[in-house]
This record gives structure tokens, C-alpha cells and sequence, in this order.
């Protein structure tokens, strides 16, 4: 070998050499890199969270389905029916303490006598259907029977019927 081919041969080993370093540099750099970049896409995804929690609004409006069962209905059904005195002094008070056109009285025994013969079930429906000038369900339109028949006979037990 002559000196000039010594010369080629060292180089072409040191331009090798030099190119398997710079090969490990790239590799150990882009190593770096993209692990940083992994890293960073979570501190991102943190960073997310947080300014997303940061805006949250104070309040949201609730447009949830209503229960079916809802607080309203619960105090209907806990009031229960009403009973026969609240009745008779939401309504019936107004022409039967009175006698408004002919209403027979409360505890007037000689006025509800000859009515109560018709026994309850019969004062129930001309109470409901309404009898001249008493009118129908005595103007308790919301009373369910149960209710008006409590009444009645809240006011024949008044009667002393
Ligand atoms: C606007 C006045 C008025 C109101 C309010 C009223 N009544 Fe009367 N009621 C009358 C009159 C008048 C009669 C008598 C009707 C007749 O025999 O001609 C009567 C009669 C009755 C009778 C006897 C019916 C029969 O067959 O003889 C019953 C029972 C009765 N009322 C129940 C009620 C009840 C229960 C209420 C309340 C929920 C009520 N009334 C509210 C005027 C009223």
C-alpha cells in the first residue's frame, strides 16, 4: 500500500467513524426530543383539566327530566282526601249555615230529617248532579265523592242524623 492509499483509507474510517457518531448523536437526540414531546402532550392534557376547571360555569340549569313523581303530587297525596268539616267550610258553608234559598241548615235536625230518608248514596247523587238551587257538587268542582259523601255525612252527623 503507498502512502497516498494510507491516507485514503484513513479517511474513509474517519469520515465512517465520525458518521457512526453523529448516527449515535441523532439517535440519542431525537430520543430526547420525542420523549419530551411525550411528556409535554400530558402536561398539556393537565393543563387542559385545569383551565377547563377554571371556567367552569358557577351554576348549570338543571333541564333534567321531572320525577313523576314529584314534590307536587307528594303533597296532594299526603293531604289525603279532605275531610268532611273542611269541605263544608270551604264550600257548603256559604248557603248551608245560612239556609241560602232554602238550603237546608247545619244542625237542623227537622230540615235534614226527611233528606236523610234518602239515605246517603241518594243525597250523594243529587249532591253531585245538584238539586234546584243547589248546585251541582256544591260548587266543590275538585271534590271526588269519597270527599262529598264525608261531607254529607259530616253534616246529617251535625243533624244529629
Ligand atoms: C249555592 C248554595 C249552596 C251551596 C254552596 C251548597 N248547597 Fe247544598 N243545598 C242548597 C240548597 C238550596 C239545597 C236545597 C235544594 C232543594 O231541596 O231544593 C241544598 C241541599 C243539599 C242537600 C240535600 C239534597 C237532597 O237530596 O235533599 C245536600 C246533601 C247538600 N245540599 C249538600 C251540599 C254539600 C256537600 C255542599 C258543599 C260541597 C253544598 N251542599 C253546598 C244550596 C247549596
Amino acid at each position: 500500500m503507498s502512502n497516498e492509499d494510507k491516507t485514503a483509507v484513513n479517511t474513509i474510517l474517519g469520515v465512517l467513524g465520525a458518521l457512526v457518531v453523529v448516527a449515535f448523536i441523532f439517535y440519542f437526540v431525537a430520543n430526547t426530543v420525542t420523549g419530551d414531546i411525550a411528556k409535554g402532550a400530558e402536561a398539556n392534557d393537565r393543563m387542559q383539566a385545569k383551565i377547563l376547571e377554571n371556567i367552569r360555569p358557577v351554576g348549570e340549569v338543571n333541564i333534567g327530566s321531572v320525577p313523576a313523581d314529584s314534590g307536587a303530587t307528594k303533597a296532594v297525596a299526603a293531604a289525603g282526601p279532605r275531610s268532611g268539616e273542611q269541605v263544608y267550610n270551604g264550600a257548603c258553608i256559604a248557603c248551608h249555615a245560612s239556609g241560602v234559598a232554602g238550603a237546608p241548615k247545619l244542625g237542623d235536625k227537622t230540615a235534614w230529617a226527611p233528606r236523610a230518608a234518602k239515605g246517603i248514596d241518594g243525597l250523594l247523587k243529587t249532591a253531585t248532579s245538584g238539586l234546584n238551587a243547589m248546585p251541582p257538587k256544591g260548587t266543590c268542582a275538585d271534590c271526588s265523592d269519597e270527599e262529598l259523601k264525608s261531607t254529607i255525612e259530616y253534616m246529617l252527623k251535625k243533624a244529629g242524623l
